[in-house]
């Protein structure tokens, strides 16, 4: 097998080094092609380019396979939780126990944010969306901890680290808070990561809030799921952002708008909004099979299709039958869940869609989950951000600590040449 490739042009022929990385994915090193040949590659949408090498994520689109550093997904969400999986994606390995509760000890002292945040938060509309709030807020944060992290002191990369994982899911549900006009209330030192969230997001000010394990587990899972997915739009803009030199809570807060768009994090709300129409519209899924196939029509059927799965995606597998659990759980009978499995069945055997590998991705059934746990629609991809988190710190960190240089994509131009007024 050869370890390099020829590029010939203009009669020469120039040889571009292969990379191969350790589950025999090949690529060509062509850092040196500008410079050998004048020439760069022109690639929108970035479909066939490395950004970077990378051990923290492995995904086989082909075969539907995803892991976080070696271990499974169908393994982290029958085994750990949430926090587990954070630490693992951050430093590398599964904590021990003792890691474990350092690593939690520490998150629960920085569970606190200055008040004066709460100022901000209230200068928003209670109609303002989620992500928006988010985005702000955690940029904000950065004026409440100005000083600038030092990428090679361990001892304030896990600072910052630890700030970032206490912090944000207080913005988080606050967000979600405001919204409803409910009080800006602190978790509970006593409460697991996971539990703390839930009764952030769900306490009533005139009540004692009990969690349900059928909660718990269902957001431990979900979390999990979302945590991290290799070189994905907003983790590619945490990077990139990062790149610049650009702060840890900097970079987050882009992923965060990045992350919004419907193509990509902001799905989970595009589909429920779109399941709720179908049902609205007397729930003819063929009306809106016909309209995603209609090449004049803009509508997609949202949580269908993904640019690196092309066989299935594992954790739709997941969700979907975690959506079936958590409504026979909590005893709830959506008929928006059965509009999804009439959507699917007829997707999956429309050749449209078969013949462009486009199945259930994970934002097609996570919704209908947020949906039976009391969550607005508007807060879904809030909630996919807060399970992003760890994967996001993993990747800023990965890049600082490589030095990787700045990110700068060339173009091609096309503008006008040279002109006179
Ligand atoms: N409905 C109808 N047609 C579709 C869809 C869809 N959901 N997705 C792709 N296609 C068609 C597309 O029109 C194109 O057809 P043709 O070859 O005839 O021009 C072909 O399939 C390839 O699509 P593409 O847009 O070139 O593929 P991509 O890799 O650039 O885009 C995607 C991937 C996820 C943006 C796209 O499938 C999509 O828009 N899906 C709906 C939004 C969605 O569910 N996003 C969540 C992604 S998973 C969560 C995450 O990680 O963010």
């Amino acid at each position: 097998m050869s370890d390099s490739v020829k590029l010939t042009y203009n009669d020469e022929t120039f040889e571009f080094p292969l990379i191969e990385g350790t589950e025999d994915e090949k690529g060509i090193d062509i850092k040196t092609l500008r410079a050998k040949t004048g020439l760069i590659t022109y690639d929108p949408g970035y479909k066939n380019t490395g950004s970077c090498e990378s051990s923290i994520t492995f995904l086989d689109g082909e075969k539907g396979i995803l892991r976080y550093r070696g271990y499974a997904i169908e393994d982290l969400c029958e085994n750990s939780s949430f926090i587990e999986v954070a630490y693992l994606l951050i430093y590398g390995d599964l904590p021990s126990e003792e890691e474990l509760n350092k690593f939690s000890k520490e998150i629960t002292e920085e569970s606190i944010v200055d008040e004066d945040l709460k100022t901000i938060l209230k200068s928003f509309p209670k109609t303002a969306h989620p992500m928006g709030v988010l985005s702000s807020l955690t940029s904000a944060l950065i004026a409440f901890n100005p000083v600038a992290v030092n990428v090679d002191s361990d001892a304030e990369m896990r600072f910052a680290v630890v700030k970032l994982m206490a912090k944000f899911p207080i913005l988080a549900s606050w967000t979600h808070r405001k919204g409803k006009g409910l009080p800006l209330n602190y978790a509970d030192t006593k409460l697991s990561y996971v539990e703390n969230l839930a009764s952030m997001m769900f306490k009533r000010p005139n009540d004692v809030y009990t969690q349900s394990p059928v909660v718990v587990n269902a957001l431990n899972k979900l979390l999990i799921l979302h945590a991290d997915h290799e070189q994905n739009c907003s983790t590619s803009t945490v990077r990139i952002v990062g790149s610049s030199h650009a702060g840890l809570f900097a970079s987050v807060s882009a992923g965060i708008s990045a992350l919004w768009g419907p193509l990509h994090g902001g799905a989970n709300q595009a589909v429920i909004e779109m399941l709720e129409a179908i049902q609205a519209d007397g729930g003819d899924t063929k009306k809106y099979m016909a309209k995603a196939k209609d090449k004049n029509d803009p509508f997609r059927l949202m949580g269908f299709g993904h640019r690196v799965y092309k066989n299935f995606d594992p954790r739709a597998r997941i969700i979907k039958s975690a959506a079936d659990e958590v409504l026979t759980e909590l005893g709830i009978d959506d008929p928006i869940l059965e509009i999804a499995k009439g959507l699917e069945k007829e997707a999956l055997s429309d050749p449209y869609f078969v013949e462009r590998k486009l199945y259930p991705n994970v934002d097609f059934y996570s919704g209908i989950i947020y949906r039976a746990l009391g969550i607005p629609t508007q807060m879904f991809t809030v909630m996919f951000a807060l399970g992003r988190l760890p994967g996001w710190i993993a990747q800023w960190m990965e890049m600082r600590k490589k030095n990787e240089p700045i990110g700068r994509p060339r173009q091609i131009y096309t503008g006008s040449t040279d002109r006179k007024i």
